[in-house]
């Protein structure tokens, strides 16, 4: 088979790195074409991958006969240059946020499907090794019983001054940090979000959008996510799942599940709380990258331009999880709770 004559849009800090180095490692790929508005970017690309650099992503589609366009530009060129690159009749991986609202992802979706090219959205935390982990414990083997709270955080201290600070070019760290966040609770529990409460806040980042998000999610069986990217000098754990017979946390990469089975009492007239203690603590380290590995899910890419297998993302369920960041911020915006 020959390669995939890709491209990427977008050179910049992913594109060159995640993007450009999972393309570079893999035979299955060529990196033909490479477009990007900044002349050192394209330079550097240029001289990496001996690939034609272009400064306008419409005049690449005119000259260049691609077989995928890997859309790694500003959050909010996303929408208009996948539409673009399927019009031209070249498939497209978008990175996350792969759009800035429902609107855009269902945009996207009509392209794709007239043109009957591969929209592929990027949510590598899909491919979490902490993910796939938790599947094991919570879903396989139900080490906890029935999941009824499930909080998934991420903390930072940093301040930025780019793009991201600006509502106008995509900025805020909903679409920014929602992907990692929000979606892998919702994959773990898989049952759909009915209701959402959300809260955003700028805080310590200049610009004009929020460096913090929480959502409150309540989910069709009855479970609740708490999903939040928060402005903190102290680490909570990154997972703290609470079912009916345990909890699991995970904190950096450890990760414990404390397993208990609650006692019932033996006297039905007993009336005052009764504690388990014996359980079972099993704890373990988690190795592997927690917010995806781009190399698997660039070879999940290739297995899906050859036709050999479906690409695990659908366009369907990543329109799900835009719909629920969108619901994040109305509620924010609302003061309301918002119904799905
Ligand atoms: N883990 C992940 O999946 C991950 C990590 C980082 C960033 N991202 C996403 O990748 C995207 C890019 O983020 P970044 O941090 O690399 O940004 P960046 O600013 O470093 O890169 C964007 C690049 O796009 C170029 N560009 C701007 N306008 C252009 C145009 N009209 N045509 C072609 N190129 C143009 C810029 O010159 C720059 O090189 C964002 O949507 C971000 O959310 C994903």
């Amino acid at each position: 088979m020959s390669a995939i004559r890709t491209a990427i849009l977008g050179y910049g800090r992913s594109g060159s790195t995640m993007h450009a180095g999972a393309i570079e490692k893999n035979k299955a790929f060529q990196l033909t074409a490479v477009c990007d508005a900044d002349a050192h970017a394209r330079q550097k690309a240029a001289a990496r991958f001996g690939c034609q650099p272009y400064a306008d992503h419409r005049a690449m589609l005119k000259e260049e006969a691609l077989d995928l366009a890997v859309i790694v530009t500003r959050s909010d060129q996303h929408c208009p240059m996948a539409c673009d690159c399927l019009a031209a009749g070249v498939n497209v991986l978008v990175t996350k946020p792969w759009a800035l609202n429902a609107e855009e992802a269902e945009r996207m979706i009509r392209a794709a499907e007239s043109t009957a090219k591969l929209l592929l959205p990027w949510l590598p935390a899909r491919w979490g090794s902490d993910l796939r982990r938790l599947k094991q414990l919570v879903v396989e083997e139900r080490v906890i019983g029935d999941v009824f709270l499930a909080r998934r955080t991420v903390v930072s201290f940093g301040t930025r001054n780019d793009w991201q600070t600006s509502r106008r070019q995509g900025g805020g760290y909903l679409l920014n940090w929602g992907p990692h966040i929000v979606d892998p609770p919702l994959q773990l529990l898989g049952s759909p979000v009915k209701s959402v409460y959300g809260r955003l806040k700028q805080t310590i980042n200049p610009g004009d959008v929020e460096d913090l998000f929480l959502g409150i999610l309540t989910l069709a069986n009855g479970a609740i996510v708490q999903a939040e990217f928060t402005i903190a000098t102290e680490d909570p754990p990154q997972w703290f799942i609470q079912g009916t017979r345990g909890t699991i946390v995970v904190q950096g990469t450890h990760l414990k599940v404390n397993a208990k089975t609650p006692a019932q009492p033996a006297n039905p007239t007993q009336s005052y709380t009764i504690k388990t203690d014996h359980g079972q603590i099993r704890e373990e380290e988690l190795t592997g990258a927690p917010q995806g590995d781009e190399h698997a899910v660039y070879g999940d890419v290739a297995a899906a331009l050859s036709g050999q297998a479906r690409f695990p993302v659908t366009p369907q369920s990543a329109l799900e999880l835009t719909r629920v960041l969108d619901a994040i911020r109305t509620s924010s915006m609302e003061n309301r709770v918002v119904m799905l």
